[in-house]
């Protein structure tokens, strides 16, 4: 098979390197990919324009590619798949109405409502005026949520109404995530512990893959700002076995059943943000791809061929004997810039890679460097993920940290709790 991927970071270098380990896989085709993918054996990648879509499916179409699989949400949104597909190409991910459940908010809580899958309540609102009545009758704390994709930044967790009122403004006044801001969500604030739970569909059947927990703020014991991940860790023992069983009846199932009765059949990764609180679990979000950076500890611990499953779910053949998984556990720290996720320096000199590489059970997934002069710099907030596999949680993040404490760049930041949740859970029982 020939594949082309597209995508740039984190999440799509552990796909790329997870690809490649298939037999059933000759090359893999990188639009426009990351110094990190570059070395990935079969990889290739190409700086091609991600705007002009027909442009990426002639690419698809001059290369005799089999298969292409799409890492982010942007692209999907914005109607990749319903190219694809009207060209003859298979591909892995949701055509725009199905990838809607991600860009618009408003749609996926109204499809929840609808079809009765637990979430948050709700209110949509499309004039400011509207939005702030609203959120001074209901108070505090209360979550202010821009409609449209906003680069996970749309979402704001407002502990006072004066903190709310700031974010409808800056949405819906000051236009601060353009159009996505339009329209806002209010939603009731919901109190628990949160995990991803991603899935396979072929439209028809739902896999799950093991949950997993993402950590977004930027410092330990999960204070500060918030990120795109400072780390992950799965499986994620928050969700226990009935839980899962609990969340694939009620949730995942339910809405790819919805799709389907509302003409938006969905293929591809869907991943369900979830917030649990002893035995209840609502949806935080759905997202119509696969998450970063918990990607980067869901595959390695995947024992089965990630191509066949996505050529699987493209052709509607998908099958639960495809996915197996490996009876360990994953850890991946972050590395990120001095200052991120405010400003932060680039083109710094990162050191300790070789070194790293020869670790067993340990990956470097690349998420913001750059090649320059044949060596490899940073280029973005989060630059690096560490990932390593362990019998369980405290080996692998033992294994994690020792191969973080070999890697440096000037500044470089990273959480020395991830997984902390995990281990807590572990001490409580004993
Ligand atoms: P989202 O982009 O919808 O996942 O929101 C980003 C983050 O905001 C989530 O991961 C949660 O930590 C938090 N969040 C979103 N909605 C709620 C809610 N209704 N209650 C509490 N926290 C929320
Ligand atoms: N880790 C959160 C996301 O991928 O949206």
């Amino acid at each position: 098979m020939k594949l082309l991927l597209i995508g740039s970071g984190g999440r799509e270098h552990a796909l790329a390197w997870k690809l490649s380990q298939s037999s059933h896989v000759e090359q893999i085709l990188v639009i426009p990919g990351n110094p990190g993918i570059a070395q990935v054996p079969k990889c290739q990648c190409t700086d091609l324009a991600l705007d002009d879509l027909q442009k990426v499916a002639d690419f698809a179409e001059e290369n005799s590619v089999d298969l292409t699989v799409v890492g982010p949400e942007a692209t999907l949104v914005a109607g990749i798949a319903d190219i694809f597909r009207s060209r003859g190409l298979p591909i892995f991910g949701p055509d725009k109405a199905a990838a809607e459940l991600e860009g618009s908010k408003a749609f996926s809580k109204r499809l929840m409502q609808k079809y009765h899958i637990p979430t948050a309540a709700f209110q949509v609102c499309t004039d400011l005026e509207t939005a702030k009545a609203f959120i001074t009758e209901h108070g505090a704390p209360i979550v202010v949520k821009a409609d449209g994709l906003a680069a996970g930044k749309g979402v704001v967790v407002a502990m006072t109404v004066k903190e709310a009122l700031d974010a409808v403004t800056e949405m819906m006044a000051d236009h601060k995530f353009g159009s996505a801001g339009a329209s806002v969500v209010l939603e009731e604030f919901m109190d628990g512990e949160e995990a991803s739970l991603l899935a396979f569909t072929d439209g028809k059947i739902v896999i799950p893959m093991i949950a997993s927990q993402d950590h977004k703020r930027v410092n330990d014991g999960d204070e500060g700002p918030n990120t795109g991940g400072m780390g992950a860790y799965a499986p994620a023992p928050v969700m226990t076995e009935t839980l899962r069983i609990k969340a694939v009846e009620t949730i995942l199932k339910p809405v790819i059943a919805a799709l389907n009765k509302e003409g938006r059949t969905y293929c591809g990764c869907l991943y369900a943000g979830l917030m649990i609180k002893g035995d209840t679990i609502k949806v935080v979000e759905f997202n119509c791809r696969f998450g970063d950076p918990e990607t980067q500890v869901v595959l390695p611990l995947l024992d089965s061929d990630l191509a066949q499953i996505m050529l699987a779910c493209a052709t509607g053949t998908l099958d639960v004997s495809m996915v197996q998984w490996k009876q360990q556990a994953a850890v991946c720290v972050i590395l990120a810039s001095g200052g991120y996720p405010a400003s932060y320096p680039k083109g710094l000199p990162i050191t300790g890679l070789d070194e790293v590489d020869a670790m067993e059970d340990v990956m470097v997934f690349h998420a913001g460097t750059k090649t320059v002069d044949g060596r490899i710099v940073t280029n973005g907030g989060r630059v690096l993920g560490v990932t390593a596999l362990g019998a369980d949680i405290r080996a692998a993040q033992e294994k994690a940290y020792a191969a973080v404490g070999k890697i440096h760049f000037d500044g470089e930041h990273h959480r020395t709790d991830i997984a902390w949740r995990a281990l807590a859970r572990a001490e409580e029982k004993r």
